[in-house]
Parts: structure tokens; sequence; C-alpha cells
């Protein structure tokens, strides 16, 4: 059995792109490590990330990023077990949209990301994410 934990931040306003960039490339360095994969959406101003993998190794890094000052006010949407990865075997992969970030069409592929979930509460929170944030400009 995985463990599957999401959760939704609100980014810092200091945040800079070049910060968005360095925390993918740690994430993608460490989780690849830690057998921990998942997705990281950004709009600019929150951050929506799923984690899947081991239960310590999803609890230990959901633990380290909670500290992270680059972001603020988490709150666990989910945490439950899985028969298998649902969000796919990116180390992390992402969706970054927002002024400077400028990759469109966020509904689009939030839906197709999250396809393969069992659980329809997860699925339709995320892509309730997709649509409220994806919708309206920062
Ligand atoms: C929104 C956000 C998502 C992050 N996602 C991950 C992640 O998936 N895996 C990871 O190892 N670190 C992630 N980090 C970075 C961690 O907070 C932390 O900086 C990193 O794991 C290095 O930890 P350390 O300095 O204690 O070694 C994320 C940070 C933020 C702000």
């Amino acid at each position: 059995m995985l463990h599957q934990l999401t959760y939704i931040s609100s980014a810092r306003a200091t945040l800079l792109l070049s910060d968005v960039e360095q925390i993918l490339q740690t994430s993608r360095r460490r989780n690849e490590r830690d057998q921990v994969t998942g997705l990281l959406i950004f709009d600019g101003k929150r951050f929506l990330q799923a984690l899947e993998g081991p239960i310590e190794a999803v609890e230990q890094t959901f633990s380290r990023i909670a500290l992270d000052p680059r972001h603020r006010a988490l709150v666990r949407l989910s945490s439950r077990g899985v028969e298998t990865r649902e969000f796919g075997n990116w180390s992390m992969g992402s969706h970054l949209t927002g002024p400077v970030l400028g990759k469109g069409d966020m509904i689009d592929h939030v839906d197709a990301m999250t396809a393969g979930l069992s659980d329809p509460n997860v699925r339709e929170t995320l892509r309730g994410f997709a649509r409220i944030r994806g919708g309206s400009p920062a």
C-alpha cells in the first residue's frame, strides 16, 4: 500500500520565479531518491501539490515542505492509502501558470493529470482548484 497526500498553500509575496525553479529542481532530485512521486501546480499565488510513495517518505517530505519559508498557510486536503501511483511516475510533475510563468491551459492539463485518480473527492478537489485559480488572472 502506498500513501497519497495532497495539500494547498500560499506562496510568500516575495517568491521569485527562480525560487519555483529551485523548488522543482530540489524536489526532483530528492523525490527520486526517496521513491516519492507527484505533481506540483502553481498559479502565481498558490501551490497545490500531490505526493505519493511509501508512507514514511511521504510524511517526512511533507514535514520538510511544511517548514519551508517560501510558502505559508499549508492545508492538508487529503491523506489516504492507494494501491498504485495515481499521479504518474514523475519525481515531480509540474504545471506552472501566472504572469511570469505563462504556461496556459491549466484546466485541460490538470484534468489530464488527474484522470487516473480513483477517489472522486480528490479528483474534484484538484479539478476545482484548476477551475477557480486557472480561470481568473492573479
Ligand atoms: C511548494 C513547495 C513544494 C516542495 N516540494 C518538495 C518535494 O516534493 N520534495 C522535496 O524534497 N522538497 C520539496 N520542497 C522543498 C522542501 O521544502 C525543502 O527545501 C527541501 O526538501 C530540502 O530540505 P532540506 O533543506 O531540509 O534538506 C518544496 C518546497 C515548496 C515551497
